[in-house]
């Protein structure tokens, strides 16, 4: 079933996962550079030569799990994708941060089915103060240190203004005006005073762009829009063959309820999205791995893709791809189940965050084998060393990558290294949360999602950065609002956000203060 790299892979991937826990001894099994400084309870990795620093858990909040936005509907699925807002980010002379955080939920409440939710993202501004004492604060004090207050929602619009959707995608519409073909709602839905069928949208990605306007990753196309500042869709990146969704007659179809015969499983889309902002490269990374690659199967389902489009003034010059490249994904040590990932960021030249996690934890159920997270990471990988796969006969669907899970000899995947571990017993509780037991508002939430970076403007660390993360929760309320109906789904999950401090001692000074505008 495996060749003998990709078990070599796995049993790397094992055990660099397993040296991972902060303030944990792991001297005596440490078979990776994996070391830790009981000191400080810091957690180091060395990738391609440089060492990078967890210092933990510095700042937790929440948004209650009733809250409405400005639509009347109920505010959930936030952690799908964050960003800073452009020019927000502030240090105070208090040593406390503000800013607004633009956030971008999935596609609605859709527990029992899909909902015709129009695609929009939240401004959430908040007030910053880390905490970085060894005491566990209670978990009312915990909620101060992190204070979100929700300003407002913005929708976004289909060309010609019509609205987008939620629906599962059972329809196509075809090619036209610079726009490929596109994911639409059911046609059999009866929709007033609209030139076209819904525009169906699964937004897991986003990005603030410096000009204003937004990028936004999405699980049917998987697609990436760009939309402006007010919620217009300008443009449209639609990636190579080998990731669209074709059933067996090579047509597209997007469902995500029915896994296609190439390209993206369900549900498994362009989880991940980031940019490199001095240089204008869009990355976007699946999920898990394409059908052709093993991906209908969480045991084969081990080599991801990643794609780079130049977007240098992307409205005078449309996109292109510039790169693309196979990303191993973590691999659980039990029952060699593939840890998906749900969110990268760009760190610096050729190295990325990638936040792969199970599907345990608040919201995945009341059992405790539910209730136990037995894995949520923040990990970084590189592509210093992989192949570039962009235009080769690996982006037609009929030449795989990585058939049953075992890569092609010609390619070397991106290096992935184990870091941020979100599930830190130690960690948590400073902060008065818990991973398993009793599912509760302080037990950690399921769905970890999205990622932003902003300077600590420490000048004795000069190469510290605060790592922001949230929780995609499902919209789990008992008190909802569903496109203006009541729903109760039974338990109640708050939109959980947790704030690391990470060393990147790769990042140039002032990247990342230009990629938020600062
Ligand atoms: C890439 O390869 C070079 C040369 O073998 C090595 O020094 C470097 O650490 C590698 N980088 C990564 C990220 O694996
Ligand atoms: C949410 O629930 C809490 C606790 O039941 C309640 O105090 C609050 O008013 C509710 N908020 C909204 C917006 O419904
Ligand atoms: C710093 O000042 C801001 C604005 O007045 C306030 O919200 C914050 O709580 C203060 N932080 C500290 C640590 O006092
Ligand atoms: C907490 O942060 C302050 C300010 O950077 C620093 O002086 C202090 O040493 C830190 N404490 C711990 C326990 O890391
Ligand atoms: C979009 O949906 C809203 C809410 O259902 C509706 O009021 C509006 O008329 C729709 N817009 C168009 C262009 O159909
Ligand atoms: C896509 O597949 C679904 C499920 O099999 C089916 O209901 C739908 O009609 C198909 N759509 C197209 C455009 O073929
Ligand atoms: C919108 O729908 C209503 C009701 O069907 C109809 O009376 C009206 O003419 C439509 N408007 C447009 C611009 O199509
Ligand atoms: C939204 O922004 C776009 C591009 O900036 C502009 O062309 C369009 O007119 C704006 N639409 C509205 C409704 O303001
Ligand atoms: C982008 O546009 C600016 C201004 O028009 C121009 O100076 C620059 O060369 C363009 N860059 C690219 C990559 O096309």
């Amino acid at each position: 079933m495996f060749s003998l790299d990709s078990i070599l892979v796995l049993f790397l991937l094992f055990n660099s996962a397993r040296c991972l826990s902060i303030g944990e001894n792991s001297a005596a099994r440490s078979l990776t550079t994996q070391t830790t400084s009981p000191s400080t309870s810091a957690v180091s990795v060395a990738l391609g030569g440089v060492t990078y620093v967890n210092k933990g858990i510095v700042g937790f909040g929440l948004i209650p799990s009733n809250f409405t936005d400005s639509l009347g509907d109920t505010l959930g699925g936030i952690g799908s994708g964050i960003a800073f807002k452009q020019a927000t980010w502030k240090s105070l002379s208090n040593g406390s941060y503000t800013g607004t955080l633009v956030v971008h939920p999935d596609r609605g409440y859709n527990v029992i089915s899909t909902v015709d939710y129009r695609s929009r993202q939240h401004e959430i501004d908040f007030v910053f103060t880390p905490y970085n004492g060894t005491d566990d604060l209670d978990f009312e004090s915990a909620q101060t240190t992190l204070q979100l207050t929700y300003v407002d929602t913005i929708l976004q619009f289909d060309r010609g203004g019509g609205n987008t959707s939620g629906l599962d995608a059972l329809a196509v519409r075809a090619a036209e005006n610079g726009f490929p073909t596109v994911a639409v709602a059911d046609p059999e839905m009866p929709i007033a005073n609209e030139t076209y069928q819904h525009l169906t949208i699964d937004a897991e990605g986003l990005i603030a762009a410096s000009d204003g306007s937004y990028w936004v990753s999405d699980e049917y196309g998987p697609y990436v829009y760009h939309f402006s500042a007010n919620g217009s869709l300008i443009q449209t990146i639609q990636p190579p063959e080998a990731f669209l969704p074709l059933d067996s007659n090579g047509d597209l179809n997007f469902t995500s309820v029915v896994n296609p015969t190439t390209g993206r499983a369900g549900n498994t889309g362009f989880e991940g999205l980031t940019l490199d902002a001095e240089n204008d490269i869009l990355y976007a990374m699946l999920q898990a791995a394409t059908i052709q690659d093993g991906g209908d199967d969480d045991d084969t389902s081990l080599y991801t893709r990643m794609v780079a489009y130049d977007i240098a003034n992307a409205t005078v010059t449309p996109p292109t791809m510039v790169g693309e490249w196979v990303v191993p994904l973590p691999v659980s040590t039990s029952k060699s189940k593939t840890r998906k990932c749900s969110e990268i960021h760009f760190v610096s030249e050729n190295v990325f965050f990638a936040l792969s996690r199970d599907g345990n934890g608040n919201g995945a159920g009341t059992s405790s084998s539910d209730t136990t997270s037995k894995y949520k990471q923040a990990d970084l990988f590189s592509i210093a060393n992989a192949t570039n796969i962009a235009g080769s006969k690996f982006d037609d669907p009929s030449n795989p990558v990585a058939p049953g899970g075992v890569l092609d000899d010609s390619v070397t995947p991106a290096t992935y290294v184990s870091f941020v571990n979100y599930i830190d017993d130690d960690q948590l509780a400073r902060f008065g949360l818990h991973n398993g037991g009793d599912e509760d508002s302080t037990l950690v939430n399921e769905k970890w999602e999205s990622l932003a970076l902003a300077p600590v403007n420490d000048p004795a660390n000069p190469d510290d950065y605060f790592l922001f993360t949230a929780s995609d929760n499902d919209f789990l309320t008992e008190d909802g609002i569903s496109i203006g109906v009541p729903y109760n789904a039974g338990v109640n999950v708050d939109n959980q956000f947790l704030v690391f401090q990470v060393t990147l001692p790769s990042v140039s000074p002032g990247t990342i203060q230009q990629a938020i505008g600062i």
